[in-house]
């Protein structure tokens, strides 16, 4: 396999930060990032991008703050759909593999059955639309790409859902969370991993345009965010981290209860089947993938 030119967009992001660990093995990785060009100045960044002749685009930049985005339509659609419109037309030009992130949220939300991803779309706030456009962008003008639809992103660092249980049960005693959002929490190193697979297998079989297409990326099984909670509070107790939470202070609300400028969908179910028979890969569960996680913050916050 030769060793290729990639192109990452926002290393820095939860994301973006595996994405870089994991992506040399493949060949030479320039960063992009907001200190290099204006990612909402479409000309730029294609000029920007143009020069570095990619063989890989792979794009972790995105407009991520969802209840922010009802008020910030026009900086959430730059990045969500603009930036992905410039960069397929940059993979169209240089036969670049373009590999991008997309969400649960374009899916209308509602039901028990795990989304396919060939299901319609119908996103419930603005943060979901902008995605879903940034999708329908890649899909019209690239050829060679890879859109992975992932659900509740979390890692060891960046801003998440793991980081506010752990900072909020060490602080309080109680807790209230949802328990009717229903999908599989996503470490950003499993994200990483699987994309890094992805695109070994496309480069060795040659068969970028047959393998193109929108795959779901999540791990198996599903949860509540109530479930997510209790179990990142079950390890960090067997892991020994101290906490102010008392074992019956975690309690169950519903999402009315909870209101937020962005509605959520209640289901984020993503079938993995596509992605498991198409690249050969069986997808671990979303225990064991908090376990790793929870030991790679212990790691991080012991010293
Ligand atoms: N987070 C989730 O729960 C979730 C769920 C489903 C899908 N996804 C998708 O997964 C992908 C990765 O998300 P993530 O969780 O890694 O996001 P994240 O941690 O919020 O990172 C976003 C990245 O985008 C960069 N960025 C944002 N606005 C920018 C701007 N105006 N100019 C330049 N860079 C900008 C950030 O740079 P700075 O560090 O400089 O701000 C950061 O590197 C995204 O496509 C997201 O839509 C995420």
């Amino acid at each position: 396999m030769m060793t290729k030119k990639i192109v990452l967009l926002a290393h820095t992001g939860q994301v973006g930060f595996e994405l870089h660990r994991q992506l040399q093995s493949l060949g030479s990785i320039i960063t992009v990032s907001r200190g290099d060009v204006d990612f909402s100045d479409s000309e730029a960044v294609y000029n920007h991008i143009d020069a570095m002749a990619p063989d890989i685009i792979v794009n972790a930049a995105a407009y991520t703050a969802v209840d922010k985005a009802e008020t910030d339509e026009r900086n959430a659609l730059a990045l969500n759909r603009d930036l992905p419109q410039t960069l397929a037309k940059l993979s169209v030009a240089h036969d670049a593999l373009l590999v991008h992130y997309s969400s649960d949220y374009v899916y209308p939300g509602n039901g028990e059955t795990p989304w396919r991803e060939d299901d319609s779309t119908s996103p419930q706030n603005l943060y979901g639309q902008s995605k879903l456009e940034g999708d329908l962008a890649i899909e019209r003008t690239a050829t060679k790409f890879l859109i992975f639809r992932t659900s509740w992103v979390y890692a060891a660092r960046g801003n998440n859902f793991l980081r506010s249980m752990l900072r909020l049960g060490q602080e309080r005693e109680g807790l209230n969370i949802v328990n009717d959002q229903i999908g599989a929490p996503t470490p950003a190193r499993l994200i990483a991993t699987v994309t890094l697979l992805c695109i070994q297998r496309i480069l060795v079989s040659n068969k970028a345009q047959e393998l193109s297409g929108v795959y779901h990326l999540a791990p198996s099984g599903y949860t509540s965010w109530y479930g997510f909670a209790k179990t990142i509070f079950e390890g960090a107790r067997s892991k020994g981290i101290e906490l102010a939470l008392k074992e019956e202070g975690l309690g169950q609300i519903e999402s009315s209860e909870y209101p937020t400028p962005a509605a959520r969908p209640l289901n984020s179910r993503l079938s993995l089947d596509k992605i498991e028979s198409a690249f050969g890969l069986s997808m671990p569960t979303w225990q064991s993938q908090l376990a790793l996680t929870l030991d790679e913050w212990l790691e991080m916050n012991q010293s």
